[in-house]
């Protein structure tokens, strides 16, 4: 038992009670601060504070650590395939043989969507970036699949995250193939899940598409990788607008504006972008120096993390999975011969090496993602697949806390305080 913090506001001193979770930092429990105190915490960002319990997934920044439910990512991402690992996020435990038979069933037979909402698409632009369609398009389930939105019904929460686990894959191709024209194209249940969504992105029906095992098994790293990851920006997106109540294909939604962001999922984009840019390792240095110029808002993308201090452990296979797709499929792409050198600048150099910035798993994954013939526009798209599980399996475990309340974060005012009302024809 830990000894409780000790506070003292205004001369007088409260307990609080120091908590332990099964690895990992203490929290010290401040519930109680507001009502003893009268006063806030101040944590803009939360570089502080843990805001629920979860028993999902964990993160050691300084070792460069990531378990899901207790299991190594790297071995994960080698020994399982991505519904084996939706699975372990949903349900807490790998799945015996049978029931991933019966899970990868429930998922398979859930990837159509009503046909309806495919009239949705034809509402965008041709041209729009495939994440704005898919914050419009997810949210829309709601309006479609009613029988799954009451969040106090247990059979009800089940399926809906089945259902968005199963239609994200068949949204975000169909959002690929409107962007280029082409007919969508519908699941084909007889595939893996990596496989039928490479299939529903890239066949046409003019032609057949073979899977290369290649590019499959890049593809379910790729979605294993990025399946959770605690309390990032968008998870707690998706555990606040579940806070209030709303239905869980309302709260995905939110969690995919929140992914967008080039700080977070957008980063996958942003990262290659740049690569792409700097497209000669002579460039490098340049790069390097505007990335430390406080006076550029310029920063390389896919590096730094809010919690790895160290080598972010999904970059050190996401590498392995980017070098082995390029040496097997046979490209020769110069990027990543510039990823590899802006890596080894950038961790040679001081202001990364005391800013402790790191590759992070958007660092390769662009090099991943554009081998497999993603655009980059996609790339963060690949992302919200992929991290809807995750999404899933901690909106539920919130949904399941008997002490969920709605998410309320306090201030500090810093804006005028209350003034007489001046009519307009008296303002100066
Ligand atoms: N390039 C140059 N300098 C950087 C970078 C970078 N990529 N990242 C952080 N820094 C500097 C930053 O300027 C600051 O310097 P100082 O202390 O002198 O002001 C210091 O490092 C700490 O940065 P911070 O912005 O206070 O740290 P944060 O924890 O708030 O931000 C981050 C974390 C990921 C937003 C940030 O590192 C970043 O913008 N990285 C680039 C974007 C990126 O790759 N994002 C993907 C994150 S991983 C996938 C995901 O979670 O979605």
């Amino acid at each position: 038992m830990t000894d409780p913090a000790q506070v003292a506001v205004g001369g007088k001193n409260n307990e609080y009670p120091v908590l332990s979770g099964s690895v990992g930092p203490d929290v010290i429990d401040i519930r109680k601060l507001y009502a003893n105190t009268g006063r806030f915490t101040f944590d803009p960002g939360f570089t502080s504070t843990a805001a629920c319990e979860s028993k999902i997934t964990y993160i050691d920044g300084d070792v460069g650590t990531l378990l899901y439910r207790g299991y190594a990512i790297d071995e994960l991402a080698e020994k399982s395939n991505f519904l084996e690992v939706a699975h372990l996020l949903l349900n807490g435990n790998l799945p015996t043989a049978s029931e991933y038979q019966a899970f990868s069933n429930n998922i398979t037979r859930h990837t159509m969507i009503h046909e309806q909402l495919a009239q949705f698409y034809r509402g965008f632009r041709r041209d729009a970036h495939p994440m704005a369609i898919m914050c419009g398009i997810v949210g829309a389930m709601a309006a479609f699949y009613h029988d799954s939105t009451d969040i106090h019904d247990p059979h009800q929460r089940m399926v809906a995250s089945h259902r968005l686990i199963a239609k994200m894959p068949t949204l975000a191709a169909m959002a690929y193939k409107y962007s280029i024209g082409q007919p969508f194209v519908y699941p084909d249940n007889s595939l893996s899940f990596a496989g039928n969504f490479l299939n529903m992105t890239f066949s046409v029906p003019a032609e057949k598409y073979i899977i290369d095992p290649v590019v499959e098994d890049a593809m379910e790293k790729l979605l294993i990788l990025q399946a959770d990851h605690e309390q990032n920006a968008s998870t707690s997106t998706v555990r606040l607008a579940g806070s209030s109540g709303a239905n869980p294909f309302a709260c995905i939604s939110a969690g995919i504006a929140c992914l967008w962001g080039p700080a977070h999922g957008g980063a996958n984009e942003a990262a290659l972008d740049m690569l792409r840019e700097i497209g000669r390792p002579e460039r490098i240095p340049e790069y390097i120096a505007r990335a430390k110029n406080k006076d550029d808002p310029f920063r390389l993308m896919g590096f730094g993390h809010r919690v790895y201090k160290n080598y972010d452990p999904r970059a050190k296979v996401m590498a392995k999975v980017a070098k082995n797709i390029l040496d097997k499929l046979n490209i020769d792409d110069p990027i990543f011969d510039v990823a590899r050198e802006l890596e080894r600048i950038a961790l040679s150099d001081p202001y990364f090496i005391d800013k402790k910035l790191y590759p992070n798993v958007d660092f390769y994954s662009g090099v991943v993602m554009s081998a497999i013939g993603f655009p980059t526009s996609m790339f963060t798209v690949l992302f919200a697949i992929s991290r809807t599980v995750g999404w899933i399996a901690q909106w539920t475990e919130m949904m399941e806390d008997p002490e969920q309340k709605i998410g309320r974060p306090r201030q500090l005012y810093t804006g005028p305080t209350e003034r007489d009302y001046v009519p307009l024809a008296a303002r100066g």
